[in-house]
């Protein structure tokens, strides 16, 4: 695992931007697996700056996200599909096809599960995942748990994780989702690389319990210990 803590937000998405940038030019049909939330937003605008730039395209490259809220009508604003379309696939040249956020709409999510795990193995698997943690320790929708997921799943939200992202919703925690469609834990070590980003105080804890803790459940991100091509960026000095 190597750890790299920036001075400051802008330098942790630059070298986050720099890994992904360098990972599409080696293999420009590369799998990207993808994050939401307010953490890669400077990623995602660096790549788009990157591609209108002529530095890098993603015509070819396909993407996974790890998540998608549970109950929300189809184009909602606060899904993460309307996330990913705003803060990065309208802004860089990727076909649109080529993105994929796992179904949460109404019916049997077990069939929908496996297919997504399907696709993704259909894809070759992901070539780079990039993750955020929250404060619980959570990735994608992982929440602290006895044991650690497998594959794609349902996942019921944490009263925490529905307060810290509130803000996306109004700052009304009531209206955040209760569940959610997620990568398992299994599914996100199956990637050939992977970058964890963790900005702002809030994230300290969790991060420092991740990284130098002992491999626990309750605190999923930890598992990335067992990973062996893992990069963690901070904008904040752990011991
Ligand atoms: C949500 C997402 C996670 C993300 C986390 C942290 O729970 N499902 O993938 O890492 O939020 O979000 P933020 O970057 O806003 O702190």
């Amino acid at each position: 695992m190597r750890i790299f803590c920036e001075k400051d937000y802008v330098s942790l998405s630059r070298r986050a931007a720099d890994i992904i940038i360098g990972a599409v030019n080696k293999k420009p049909d590369c799998v990207l697996g993808l994050a939401t939330g307010s953490t890669p937003i400077g990623v995602y605008d660096m790549l788009s700056s990157a591609c209108a730039a002529g530095k890098v395209s993603f015509a070819r490259v396909r993407t996974v996200n790890l998540d998608e809220y549970m109950g929300l009508a189809a184009g909602d604003p606060a899904s993460y599909r309307a996330f990913m379309n705003e803060h990065l696939f309208r802004r860089i040249d990727i076909d649109i096809a080529n993105t994929h956020i796992p179904d949460a709409s109404a019916g049997d999510e077990n069939i929908r599960c496996a297919r997504y795990d399907a696709l993704i193995e259909s894809l070759g698997g992901v070539d780079l995942q990039l993750l955020g943690i929250g404060r619980n320790g959570h990735i994608g929708f992982n929440e602290p748990s006895p044991y650690f997921s497998v594959g794609t799943h349902e996942a019921e939200l944490s009263q925490s994780t529905r307060r810290a992202n509130a803000a996306f919703f109004g700052n009304d925690e009531n209206a955040v989702p209760k569940s959610a469609i997620t990568m398992g834990i299994g599914s996100i070590m199956k990637a050939r690389s992977i970058l964890l980003l963790a900005s702002g105080e809030a994230k300290r804890e969790a991060l420092t319990r991740a990284v130098r803790g002992n491999v626990d459940p309750m605190v999923p991100a930890s598992v990335l210990q067992l990973h062996g091509d893992v990069s963690v960026i901070c904008d904040f000095q752990i011991d």
